[in-house]
């Protein structure tokens, strides 16, 4: 199958991989290099810098923006992760759909190559999720065990609470729970969140986000955005 995101320009820091050879040699753990489990499948996927993937996850045409982070026993599939993303373990993003509408839902149809059924597996079915992609914004926590269907944008700064199955798009800031989730509350104020929109922290280089550090800690996001505007 083509890699699709092989071709997309890199900013400095990022990494492309176009599929992840697990190795027993120690993975840099220093500095800003994407972190791979070596238990990991990655494939076709962008990394940016201080990302970490853990271990039993896999990555399918998956681009993650810096910092972001995905721990074990996870999936993501023609996903945009933004930056400074936390996604739990088991969770699913974008977990593919299959043909409802034809005789046959099982996926010999368009894997029909690997059943020797045909010499082509079904290329438009593939294009079909692709073009179905989850979108994360930035600074998204993702909790234990949820899944955010194919097709789903969350915005900026929102929470999807453990074993959520998220079939709609989520608003920034939005704390979303239950299966389908629904918004549970708003994380701030209306002025907060635009205050912190229009900051994009997330956008800081290292040394100011380190600079910011005992802000990040002490402060609450009023007093944050108020300080920092
Ligand atoms: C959603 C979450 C962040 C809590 O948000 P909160 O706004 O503080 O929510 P509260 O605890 O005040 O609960 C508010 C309501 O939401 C419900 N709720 C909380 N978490 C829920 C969830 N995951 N699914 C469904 N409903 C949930 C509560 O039962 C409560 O319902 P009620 O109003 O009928 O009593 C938290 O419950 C959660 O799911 N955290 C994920 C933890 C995790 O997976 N960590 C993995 C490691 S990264």
């Amino acid at each position: 199958m083509t890699l699709k995101l092989a071709h997309r320009p890199l900013e400095p820091g990022y990494r492309y991989f176009d599929r992840y050879v697990p190795s027993d040699e120690p993975r840099p753990a220093e500095g800003g290099e994407p972190a791979i489990h070596k238990d990991a499948q990655v494939h076709d996927t962008i990394l940016g810098p201080w990302t970490r993937i853990g271990a039993r996850t896999s990555f399918s045409e998956v681009s993650m923006d810096a910092y972001s982070y995905i721990v074990n026993d996870a999936s993501a599939a023609y996903a945009e992760i933004g930056k400074f993303c936390s996604i739990a373990r088991d969770a699913r993003i974008n977990p593919g759909n299959h043909p409802t509408w034809r005789a046959a839902q099982h996926h010999f149809s368009y894997r029909a190559r690997s059943y020797e059924l045909g010499s082509q597996d079904d290329l438009d079915f593939f294009e079909w999720r692709r073009s179905h992609r989850v979108v994360l914004g930035h600074d998204v926590w993702i909790g234990h065990g949820a899944t955010v269907l194919p097709g789903v944008t969350i915005g900026t700064g929102s929470v999807v609470g453990a074993g959520a199955v998220v079939s709609k798009d989520v608003a920034p800031f939005t704390i979303v729970g239950g299966v389908p989730a629904k918004p549970i509350r708003e994380r701030f104020p209306k002025a907060v969140q635009d205050g912190l929109l229009a900051l994009s922290w997330w956008d800081w280089t290292h040394d100011r986000l380190a600079g910011a550090l005992e802000d990040f800690r002490h402060l609450d996001a009023d007093a944050f955005v108020e300080k920092h505007a």
